[in-house]
């Protein structure tokens, strides 16, 4: 009998057929959704009403990732939620089978090959870019080497204009209490080594603008890692008599995203040295949920904050209590435009992205109609001009339209997208899927630079 590790268990995962390897389940339980290259064999799987991950690897590797995606969840850390691992798998004749790690299946996720499959310009290259230097540096701040950056160990979600990125594999990751220079530095050069593959390949796919370099792209994220944590963690040294430089550092960091919740001032002389000892990403996501109540991404609130501040001035609600004003705003201003979606149009965005991508449009309108033009009758014309005609992007079970990228193109086995296109001449690269055919008798092991080696030749 199958043993189930979980913090949270789900009584439905356990009729599931444990004793066949995933990849030969029945498709009734499985979800086709788009995914990025694995190594081991994922499938994403149905339960009710709610979708998992379950990945395929040997026992240790299941418990260590099991934990760390839980430490990472504790902290708050973008990561996939870890649900469960099932360990103990027999088939019928009694052979062994690996161990799967269940997570929850992160809604309204992207991975970077249905990002790219549909073309992305370069500015969208950019956000994506700076959406996975955040990560690696929360992940950093909170002593996290992950020791395996690539595009497809990344999710992004919209956040407002922007993407925000998640971790979706920890399989070689180590927590440790703080990480050395060495160490972050380490991981930054696995990151862009991993990534200066990954946008090879997809500039030997055409799927990357052509005025985007892999080496100047991975350069950037060098130096964006580089800038990001100086100022998340540098000394700042001034006179005395620039005090207001204290406040000037936490305004930025605000700016960033981030609290400071520690902040060492030291004095020698005149001369102030001040450093930002414990920062805490999240400052505008919090301070919208105490507000409102809303779970959002950083810049998906910061945009609602700054409507909710508008409200304020136009409402003569300065004086309120801010609570009371937000109550007011939710009720009067987010809610009636999250509930004018019919039900169907609801698995394109997620409510927070929806009412940002209603304020940017009835921006435009009012711009070209040269009126104020009011949120009731903007959310109107943003689902018939809009909403309607984008793809879904909740990817739940019901909505599984998304499977293929490109309508032309049927996937071999939709519920494995590595296996590529009916008519591809070849598969698409995936280095670990290579390697297990050539050794298909070897155990999985952790060995990045066997990663790195395969890739070699295709840069
Ligand atoms: N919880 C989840 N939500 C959404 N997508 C997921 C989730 N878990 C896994 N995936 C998708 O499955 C893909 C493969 O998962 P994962 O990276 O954990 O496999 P792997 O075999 O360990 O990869 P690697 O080859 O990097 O070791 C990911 O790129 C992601 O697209
Ligand atoms: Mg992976």
């Amino acid at each position: 009998m199958p043993r189930f590790l979980s913090s949270r268990p789900d009584s439905r995962l356990i009729p599931l057929p444990w004793g066949t390897p995933l990849a030969e389940w029945p498709t009734e339980h499985l979800v086709a959704l788009p995914r990025g290259l694995s190594r081991h064999v994922v499938r994403f799987i149905r339960v009710g009403e709610s979708v998992y991950a379950a990945k395929e690897i040997v026992e240790p590797v299941a418990l260590h990732e099991y934990r760390l995606l839980q430490d990472l969840t504790r902290l708050g850390t973008p990561a996939v939620e870890p649900l469960a691992v099932v360990t103990q798998r027999h088939r019928a004749d009694g052979r062994e089978l690996e161990s799967v790690l269940i997570t929850r299946h992160l809604q309204f996720s992207l991975p970077y090959r249905s990002l790219f499959s549909v073309g992305v310009r370069q500015d969208t290259v950019s956000r994506l870019v700076d959406a996975m230097v955040v990560l690696l540096a929360r992940l950093h701040l909170i002593g996290f080497m992950w020791r395996d950056v690539s595009l497809s160990n990344i999710l992004f979600r919209r956040d407002a204009g922007e993407f925000a990125a998640y971790l979706v594999d920890a399989e070689t990751g180590e927590m440790h209490a703080d990480l050395t220079t060495g160490q972050r530095e380490h991981d930054l050069s696995i990151a862009v080594t991993n990534l200066f593959g990954d946008f090879s390949d997809l500039q030997a796919g055409g799927m990357l603008d052509p005025s985007l370099d892999p080496l100047q792209l991975v350069e950037t994220i060098e130096t964006r890692y580089r800038e990001l944590w100086s100022e998340l963690t540098g000394v700042e040294e001034f006179p005395e008599r620039e005090l207001d430089r204290i406040e000037g550092r936490v305004r930025r960091l605000n700016a960033l995203g981030f609290d400071v919740a520690e902040l060492d001032i030291s004095t020698a002389g005149k001369t102030i040295r001040i450093q930002p000892k414990v920062v805490d990403a999240g400052h505008h996501s919090r301070r919208l949920m105490r507000l409102t109540g809303l779970d959002t991404e950083e810049n998906q609130a910061r945009r609602l904050l700054n409507d909710l501040d508008t409200y304020r001035a136009r409402n003569n609600l300065q004086g309120t209590d801010e609570a009371v004003a937000a109550h007011q705003w939710l009720a009067t201003s987010f809610e009636p435009v999250v509930n004018a979606i019919p039900k169907d149009l609801m698995g394109k965005r997620d409510p927070a992205q929806i009412y940002h991508e209603v304020l940017d449009y009835r921006w435009y309108q009012s711009q070209r109609e040269r009126r104020e033009v009011p949120l009731t009758e903007a959310v109107h014309g943003y689902i018939d001009d809009v909403l309607t005609s984008l793809p879904d992007e909740e990817l739940s079970a019901d909505s599984v339209t998304l499977i293929q990228p490109d309508d032309a193109q049927a996937l071999v086995n939709p519920y494995d997208p590595s296996q590529g296109y009916v008519d591809d001449e070849e598969t698409p690269y995936d280095p670990w899927e290579d390697d297990a055919g050539e050794n298909a008798t070897e155990p999985a092991v952790l060995d990045l630079d066997t990663l790195r080696r395969l890739r070699g030749p295709k840069n």
